[in-house]
Parts: C-alpha cells; sequence; structure tokens
C-alpha cells in the first residue's frame, strides 16, 4: 500500500512555546484529499490534532490552510495533484494561530463586518410595491464576487495583509465592492469612506496573490482595482455622460466576462 507523510504544523496555547511540526504517515488511496489525510490522523493516530472542516467540498470555506507554502482549502486538494508523497500543512499565515491547524479567523470577520456586507436600506426595498427586478447585466456586475465564502485564503496570501495587520484586505475590499454594485443598495457612500481610510483600498498595490489563492474564482484583485474606480468616479462627481473617454470606457477588446456597472452612489 501507498502511503503519505503529512508533516502537520502542532500548537498547544500554554504548553508549546511555538508551533512545531510533526510527522505522520497515513495509507495513501486514489483520490484522497488533504482534509481526508488529516482527517485520518483525528481518527486512527492522534484525535487531539485540531483543525476545521465541515461541507468537505469547497463550499463552507472553514478548511483553509497553508498546504506546501500555498493557502488552499484542505478539503479541495486532492494529494495527487500535489505530485509528492509528503506534504506540509501549516495553518494559515497573517492570522494567529488558536491550535495546531486552526486560525483566528475574528479580525476577518469583523473587517468584514465593516464594510456593511448586506444590502443598506433601500427605499425600493423598504416599501416595496412590486418585484425588483434586476437585469441580466445587472446581476452579472457581482454575481461573480458573490461567491466568497469567507474562507481567508486571500487574506492569508496578500503581502500587504502581511505588512500591516489593519488593512482591510482582499475579501472585505471585494465584498464592499460586490454590495456598492447591487442595484439594490443605497450603501455606497458609506463602504467608500470606510475603504478610503488609512487602512483601506489604497494600500493595495496589486500583487494579486489574492486571486491566485481564491479557490472560488471570485477575483478580489480585479473588485478591489473596480472599487478604486467607483470611488475616483464618486469623489470626481463625474455622471456618465461626463467621464473622459480615457477612464470611462471599457477596452473594446476587454477579457472581462463581468460587466462594469456606473455608480449613481445614493
Ligand atoms: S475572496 Fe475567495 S479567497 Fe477570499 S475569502 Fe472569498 S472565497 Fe475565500
Ligand atoms: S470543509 Fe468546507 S470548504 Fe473545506
Amino acid at each position: 500500500m501507498q502511503e503519505l507523510t503529512l508533516k502537520v504544523q502542532r500548537y498547544l496555547p500554554g504548553k508549546d512555546k511555538r508551533p512545531y511540526i510533526q510527522e505522520f504517515t497515513v495509507p495513501l488511496r486514489k483520490g484522497m484529499t488533504v482534509l481526508e489525510g488529516l482527517i485520518y490522523i483525528k481518527e486512527n493516530i492522534d484525535n487531539t490534532l485540531s483543525f476545521r472542516s465541515s461541507c468537505r467540498m469547497g463550499i463552507c470555506g472553514s478548511c483553509g490552510m497553508l498546504i506546501n507554502n500555498f493557502p488552499m482549502l484542505a478539503c479541495h486538494t486532492p494529494v495527487e495533484e500535489l505530485g509528492m508523497d509528503r506534504i506540509e500543512v501549516r495553518s494559515l499565515p497573517n492570522f494567529t494561530v488558536i491550535r495546531d491547524l486552526v486560525a483566528d479567523l475574528d479580525p476577518l470577520f469583523e473587517k468584514h463586518r465593516s464594510i456593511k456586507p448586506y444590502i443598506v436600506d433601500s427605499e425600493e426595498i423598504e416599501e416595496p410595491t412590486a418585484e425588483f427586478l434586476q437585469s441580466e447585466e445587472e446581476l452579472e456586475s457581482y454575481m461573480q464576487f458573490a461567491y466568497c465564502v469567507k474562507c481567508g485564503l486571500c487574506m492569508a496570501a496578500c503581502p500587504t495583509v502581511a505588512t500591516d495587520a489593519l488593512f482591510l484586505g482582499p475579501q472585505p475590499l471585494g465584498q464592499a465592492y460586490r454590495y456598492c454594485t447591487d442595484r439594490r443598495d443605497s450603501g455606497a457612500k458609506e463602504r467608500f469612506r470606510q475603504a478610503d481610510s488609512r487602512h483601506g483600498v489604497w494600500l493595495c498595490h496589486l500583487a494579486g496573490a489574492c486571486s491566485e489563492a481564491c479557490p472560488r474564482g471570485v477575483d478580489p484583485a480585479l473588485a478591489i482595482q473596480l472599487l478604486k474606480r467607483a470611488m475616483i468616479f464618486d469623489s470626481l462627481r463625474l455622471s456618465k455622460k461626463k467621464k473622459p473617454a480615457s477612464i470611462a470606457e471599457e477596452p473594446k477588446e476587454s477579457k472581462l466576462k463581468i460587466a462594469v456597472p456606473e455608480f449613481t452612489v445614493k
């Protein structure tokens, strides 16, 4: 039987001064994921091993960890794809480790909350008189960004988060854009203010690591650039008609699949 060596970060607060690596050998079967390897360890070798998981299908976003130095979802990472029989697994960087592979994601959720990740009191929604129909184009303007599962991989990959823990980061900023671009929403101004802070959107220097790490194809780096553009348009108070062609027009052969909406900040 083939075997897999899993080098797993261990850390027990109050006992260990710092995280260390422990090696485990587990039987390797076809199609096995990194998460299944960890579950094997927990069920058969050491039941004190701590890690998060739930859906096992890349939906809940809870099994994010650093696998061979790249932030990935353990349930979504087949061992075969890594092409080796020795794999190192650590907790997500840019987050404090709570125990073993469990990172403290509270800062991510606090930042996410701070950008108001919901539709803000549109009059049309408060007192609806009919269905609020959206066009295909309007839906497309935010759909891609709505696939975020809050796994935090983008935050773990971001070099700016690594140097400034207060930087809002790709997930919250991407979601700020997602809601601003929703025609039912009236909270763009508040989110722009939040994103325009010292630790906000302008610190992003487009490394693109967030989009590379994202397991859901959200492309937070794109969302951040679109957010910057929307904020600039807003600050210049340009209406669609008045926009200079150099900023307003999309390249004719744009490869972007999403529609870039015009902002009417309410
Ligand atoms: S943008 Fe992608 S990587 Fe970041 S939290 Fe959302 S799903 Fe995860
Ligand atoms: S267990 Fe839900 S995303 Fe991996």
